[in-house]
């Protein structure tokens, strides 16, 4: 990882902005995450971005989340956010929760950074581990003209400031990928659906 190596994309630097694309893109898909995490439930989410999956919760349910995007997290601080900087990489910013969040954070991240989120991930979820990731991200994964353009687009809207995207998963990658993540760290089950353009990966502990 190479901290502050270019600018980051827009949406990245203005957390309005963010929100605005997001919800363009998604509609209100993500409301599918309350049902899936369910009441009185402590979450965390590393790379919390400014907290935005927090208002899908049930009222009752805790959130938290660490990321390391300063303007991102002061935005969500100022909301009254339990969120702060951190590291997903580093096991010593994470805290004990029923169940983690992972949000659009894997296809930023390299191969061997998504095995090892994850596998703290479990380490530190008494539950579940939720993962939500695009799939319509499969249409820049070709050789071809539109798909390498698209791939170059994507790459640039989508920069963090953190992570380069060298890489956008087909729909077989990700299958593999998950079914790789539920087998390598022993989760007990996993339950896949698909909805609005989004992958929401259960992995069950127990
Ligand atoms: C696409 S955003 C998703 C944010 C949030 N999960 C959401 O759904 O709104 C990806 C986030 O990952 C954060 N990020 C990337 N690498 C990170 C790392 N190593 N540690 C903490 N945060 C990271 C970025 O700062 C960015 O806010």
């Amino acid at each position: 990882m190479a901290f502050g190596m270019t600018k980051r994309a827009h949406i990245f630097r203005n957390p309005w902005l963010y929100a605005l694309s997001i919800r363009l893109l998604h509609f209100n898909g993500f409301k599918k995450i309350r049902e899936i995490v369910g009441k009185k439930k402590n979450v965390f989410e590393p790379a919390c971005g400014y907290g935005r999956l927090q208002k899908y919760l049930h009222d009752n349910c805790s959130y938290s989340g660490i990321d390391l995007n300063e303007i991102f997290i002061n935005f969500g601080r100022k909301r009254g956010l339990d969120i702060r900087i951190g590291d997903v990489l580093e096991e010593k910013n994470y805290i004990k929760s029923d169940i983690i969040i992972l949000c659009d954070i894997l296809h930023h991240l390299t191969r061997d950074n998504i095995h090892r989120v994850v596998s703290i991930a479990k380490k530190f979820s008494t539950e579940k581990v939720v993962i939500m990731e695009p799939s319509f991200v499969g249409l820049a994964s070709g050789k071809g003209f539109f798909s390498r353009l698209a791939a170059k687009v994507f790459a640039k809207v989508d920069f963090d400031g953190i992570n380069n995207i060298e890489h956008w998963s087909t729909r077989q990658d990700y299958q593999k990928l998950f079914k790789h993540l539920k087998e390598t760290n022993k989760f007990a089950d996993m339950k896949i659906q698909m909805s609005k353009g989004y992958y929401f990966v259960e992995l069950i502990r127990a």
